[in-house]
């Protein structure tokens, strides 16, 4: 697919088939967000995948803050994924000081640029994603995340069963300024 259908095709989407995502192609996908830019080249990002029905009935139950749409979304995906990110590395010197005052916010950052890159993979592959920021923090629990990981979004996957219109996007003009 040519990169300018690939960013400007790419929709989050909240209906899905109940067609299954294999394994196999996730595993291309996560390869290909394995080339995303990182921190100091920390490589932080984890991915932990969920097609469980009854984990993920529980987590669109359990921990989405009781907001209903998206619970929905999570029930209609057939897999959900937690970005998670292992702390203490990116945003750091070797000694454990931060290198800038910005602190350890840049693990964010890395976990944005591949869950976007993620989720272009995924495009390329015939998949639909949305990224999920809305969730209960009672989730690291129920995915027994240790201590040195950190979970920043969900990611919910599968083959789309909707083509929504393209929200609208602001004027290069906005956007942009020179100085
Ligand atoms: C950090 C982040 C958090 C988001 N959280 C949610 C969410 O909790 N639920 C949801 O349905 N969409 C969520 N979205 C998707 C946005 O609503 C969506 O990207 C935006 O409306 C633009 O639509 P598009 O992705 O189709 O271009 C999130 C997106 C980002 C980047």
């Amino acid at each position: 697919m040519d990169l300018k259908d690939c960013i400007k095709g790419r929709r989050s989407i909240r209906k899905f088939t109940d067609e299954p995502v294999s394994h196999e192609t996730l595993e291309k996908v996560v390869e290909l967000a394995s080339f995303s830019p990182s921190w100091k080249n920390t490589q932080i990002v984890r991915y932990i995948a969920i097609d469980d029905p009854g984990l993920k009935a529980k987590i669109a139950k359990e921990c989405t803050t009781g907001f209903t749409y998206n619970a929905a979304t999570m029930e209609s995906a057939p897999m959900l994924i937690a970005v998670t990110v292992i702390k203490n590395r990116c945003g750091y010197e070797k000694d454990g000081s931060y290198t800038t005052n910005r602190k350890d916010t840049w693990q964010m950052f890395d976990a944005g640029i591949a869950s976007q890159t993620f989720c272009l993979a995924a495009y390329e592959y015939g998949l639909g994603t949305v990224i999920m920021g809305i969730f209960d923090e009672s989730l690291s629990d129920v995915l027994d995340i240790p201590e040195d990981r950190e979970l920043v979004n969900i990611i919910c996957i599968g083959h789309p069963a909707e083509n929504p219109d393209i929200p609208k996007r602001k004027q290069v003009s906005e956007l942009i300024t020179y100085k």
